[in-house]
């Protein structure tokens, strides 16, 4: 895809892979909006990008993926401000089994809702557009200690799976990023705070930590390429490579 000029609309970008993927879109002259449900980081984000990468490149617009209205309404401003839409990335996630209904509400319904609502619009394009969803590790392999987490990111790979199978046009493409632990802002302090982490530990431990930048060069390198609608990217210290076969058309599955 060549994305020079594209508008990208990415959540949870305050902080962490959504700010660095947002400063890797920038890089390429595209304009960014950070989608953020924390104004405070969100708005201090969109500054420090303006300043950067020249003012009216990045706008913040608050918006809980959880809420339908807030999602129409950050498709609407991005509209409204940049006139097109061509990349979305459903980034926002949250890790707790505590409060195992809000996991799924962050981490997977709300993929779903944003994906539905701005399908229509990444189809009426005359450029090339993708949705780009981030997983998980655990949406590859089982969590045994956070199993709601796993199950939300499984289904976000089963869903980007499912609809890049429904493209039939070569001007748009999903990918999903399957990243392992990584050295975020929040993901890992909270893994680090949960209630399981002694049990995690380990699996820190012998995995290693990714860095966001990691991640988002892997981010970038994916959008750029060509054909590989469908791909699940599977990121680790070690590896990155692809989990399914992504050329998903006549597939005897
Ligand atoms: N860091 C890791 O180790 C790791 C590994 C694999 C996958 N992931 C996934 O990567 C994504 C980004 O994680 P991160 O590590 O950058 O986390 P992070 O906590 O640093 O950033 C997440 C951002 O999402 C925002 N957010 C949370 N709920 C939201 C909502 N309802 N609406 C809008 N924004 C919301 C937060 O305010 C925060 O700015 C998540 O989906 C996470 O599950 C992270």
């Amino acid at each position: 895809m060549n994305i020079r000029g594209a508008v990208a609309l990415i959540t949870g970008a305050g902080r962490g892979f959504g700010r660095a993927f947002a400063e890797r879109l920038l890089e390429k002259n595209c304009k960014v909006v950070i989608c953020e449900i924390d104004s405070t980081t969100g708005s201090k984000t969109a500054n420090e990008l303006n300043n950067l990468y020249g003012d009216g490149s990045a706008m913040f617009i608050r918006c809980d993926v959880t809420k339908s209205a807030d999602i129409d309404n950050a498709l609407k401003k991005t509209l409204e401000t940049y006139k097109k839409l061509n990349i979305l990335v459903n980034n926002a996630g949250y890790l707790t089994e505590t409060n195992w209904m809000k996991t799924l509400d962050v981490n997977l319904k709300a993929v779903i809702n944003f994906s539905k609502k701005a399908l229509p619009i990444l189809k009426q394009q005359d450029e090339q557009t993708a949705i780009v969803n981030i997983s998980s590790a655990g949406g590859l392999f089982p969590m045994s200690e956070n199993p709601v987490y796993s199950a939300s990111k499984y289904g976000v790979v089963g869903y980007s799976r499912s609809i890049a199978d429904s493209i039939d046009s070569d001007k748009m493409k999903v990918l999903c990023l399957c990243p392992s632990f990584a050295d975020s802002e929040g993901f890992l302090k909270e893994l680090k705070a949960s209630e399981n982490y002694k049990t995690i530990k380990k699996d820190v431990e012998s995995l290693g930590v990714l860095k966001v930048s990691t991640v988002a060069d892997v981010f970038l390198k994916a959008l750029e390429a060509q054909n590989n609608n469908g791909a699940v990217i599977y990121i680790n210290p070690f590896e990155i490579s692809y989990k399914f076969p992504h050329k998903l058309k006549n597939s005897k599955l």
